[in-house]
């Protein structure tokens, strides 16, 4: 129901020679309260170009603009022109077009053809799953469910840290102090204390650090015993991060990591080269980036390559490999030089595509204030944190719902989802505080309101008997014209949240609806038996369809009983 869009159709007819459309939709102004309007037009700019009063423009737009039914009453107040809507008809139409579409309410087809790769999640084998990963899952899933929304085919990347200086330690440790059926029984976590104790140990014996040097390298000129440690490493890490993506209900279209790119960086450094663009500098070779930004260093001293040669290959490979108009990197903030640099290299070495890169930064999870870390003891595992919330929401369960069947599928949809829309609800850049007891109640701004609220909207559509009539002549109560309002307004809020790659817009969205519907369950009886109990229940049944579609691109789930 775009009755922005006809308003600004009809003010363009008008006013079309001075301002574009775009332009006008951003000039218009919700009033502060109900009484004065729906919708206002200020004339101040406009007063402006015709040297005449605000005031006289309103008056004259208002009487020049013949007005479709749906704009009930058209006031010129303190130079605005101010739109009343004719509450029912918009009503009607926007329920309609819920209950018509269903989930596909919302969907649009800008992106349609076009191909966006996603580079999320992409957690350190033989290291935790941590906190900055759970993040990046988080967020890079619901991008990726957002710009499905808007028409995009999209790739979801999982980039893993599978290479790198930190396996020749590992190997080193392994080889010095591991034992395999003790890592075989707890992978993750055993191979961290080596690694841990491998840099303990390094403190006051540099030989360790040589021999983890000599170590990848080996590695790197596929030395059998190196890569068969190298493998197993990788295949027991990968077991436990599926256990979390297969908690989490995320899945991806690649996870090939930065090992994959080992034989792809060659032809780059060739190109570097051909270029003119590589250096050498204390026997490293390196691109300069001008004054602003150090140098990016594409080979080591001792011949082996780093993370930014491997993201250098992987960014032409999956351009030549997908054809992406977008690829978005959803990384923590502490990596902004690291991406800068690689565009950069990239932008010199002539790929105009660099401009459809984008990192997408994230602020820290804290823990009192301070940072979660993986590093020494303060160990927070990814998996134990998830598994904590699916039994707090157990119990939480059994006292509120003790006869509720399947408890544990409804548990597990409400543990999750409390970690995933407690991270998602605030803006990426900010910091979150992890809080199990915040995220988990039933009031407030988290998950397990939304989804109660849900299934309260379930429950009434079972207790109700709801048909889906076709009534043309509705009457809806007043109370109804907030969550209306709502209503109107997720399609946009979508596109919002992909311009900015900002999924908070749908989690606070999915929250005011909540309230709003929370309201009207308040006032009005909704299962009356009255002539219009059909017309109500149609009004729970579409907010019922949008805060499960809402969650969904959260990546929430939405029982339908909690
Ligand atoms: N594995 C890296 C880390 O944990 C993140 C990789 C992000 N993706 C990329 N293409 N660099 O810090």
């Amino acid at each position: 129901m775009e009755y922005k869009t006809i308003f600004v159709q009809l003010l363009h007819d008008q006013i079309g020679e001075h301002f574009e459309k775009a332009k006008i939709k951003r000039m218009l102004e919700k009033p502060k309260y109900e009484a004065i309007g729906d919708l206002a037009f200020p004339c101040f700019d406009l007063a402006k170009i015709y040297r005449k009063s605000p005031h006289q423009i309103a008056e004259e737009l208002m009487k020049n603009i013949s007005w479709p039914p749906i704009f009930q009453q058209v006031e010129a107040v303190n130079g605005y022109i101010n739109i009343f809507l004719n509450r029912n008809e918009v009503s009607a139409k926007v329920i309609h077009e819920i209950l018509e579409k269903k989930a596909a309410f919302g969907q649009s087809s800008f992106g349609k053809n076009n191909v966006i790769t996603i580079d999320f999640s992409s957690p350190n084998i033989a290291k935790p799953f941590s906190m900055g990963h759970l993040r990046s899952t988080v967020i890079g899933n619901s991008l990726a469910l957002i710009a499905e929304k808007c028409g995009y085919q999209v790739i979801r990347i999982n980039h893993l840290g599978d290479w790198g200086t930190q396996f020749g330690k590992l190997i080193v440790a392994y080889k010095m102090w591991g034992k395999e059926q003790v890592v075989k029984k707890n992978p993750i976590k055993e191979l961290l204390k080596l690694y841990i104790r491998f840099h303990e140990e390094a403190e006051h014996d540099e030989s360790l650090n040589e021999a983890g040097r000599a170590w990848f390298k080996k590695l790197e000129n596929n030395h059998p015993e190196a890569l068969e440690l190298w493998k197993w490493f990788r295949e027991e890490s990968w077991k436990e991060f599926s256990k979390i993506y297969e908690l989490l209900g995320v899945s991806f279209d690649s996870t090939d990591g930065e090992a994959f790119y080992n034989d792809k960086m060659d032809i780059v450094i060739k190109e570097l080269k051909d270029k003119g663009l590589l250096e050498e500098s204390e026997g490293a070779e390196i691109v300069e980036l001008g004054a602003s930004y150090p140098p990016c260093l594409i080979k080591k001293k001792d011949g082996t390559t780093l993370y930014a040669t491997r993201d250098l290959a992987a960014a032409i490979y999956r351009k030549n490999k997908y054809n992406s108009v977008k690829s978005l990197y959803v990384v923590g903030h502490e990596q902004s030089l690291h991406f800068k640099q690689i565009f950069l290299v990239l932008k010199k070495m002539g790929h105009e595509w660099y401009e459809g890169l984008e990192h997408v930064p994230f602020g820290m999870m804290l823990k009192n204030g301070k940072k979660m870390s993986t590093r020494k003891g303060k160990i927070v595992l990814l998996e134990e944190v998830l598994n904590d919330a699916i039994e707090l929401a157990l119990e939480n369960m059994e006292q509120k719902n003790p006869t509720l069947s399947s408890k544990e599928i409804v548990a597990q949809q409400v543990g999750t989802g409390a970690v995933i829309f407690h991270d998602l609800k605030n803006y990426r850049l900010n910091d979150v505080e992890f809080s199990l007891e915040e995220m988990l109640k039933f009031e407030g701004d988290t998950g397990p309101y939304v989804q109660y609220t849900h299934a309260r909207a379930s429950a009434l559509l079972r207790k109700g008997n709801y048909k889906e009539i076709e009534w043309t002549e509705a009457q809806f109560d007043e109370e109804a014209w907030p969550i209306v309002k709502e209503l109107i307004e997720f399609p946009e809020v979508i596109k919002r949240a992909y311009d900015g790659n900002d999924p908070s817009l749908i989690a606070k969205y999915v929250i005011q609806l909540s309230k709003k519907f929370n309201q009207y369950y308040g006032k009005v009886r909704i299962l009356a038996e009255s002539e219009n109990k059909q017309v109500r229940l149609s009004l729970v049944s579409a907010v019922q369809i949008v805060l499960r579609e809402g969650l969904r691109l959260l990546g929430v789930d939405a029982p339908e009983e909690m």
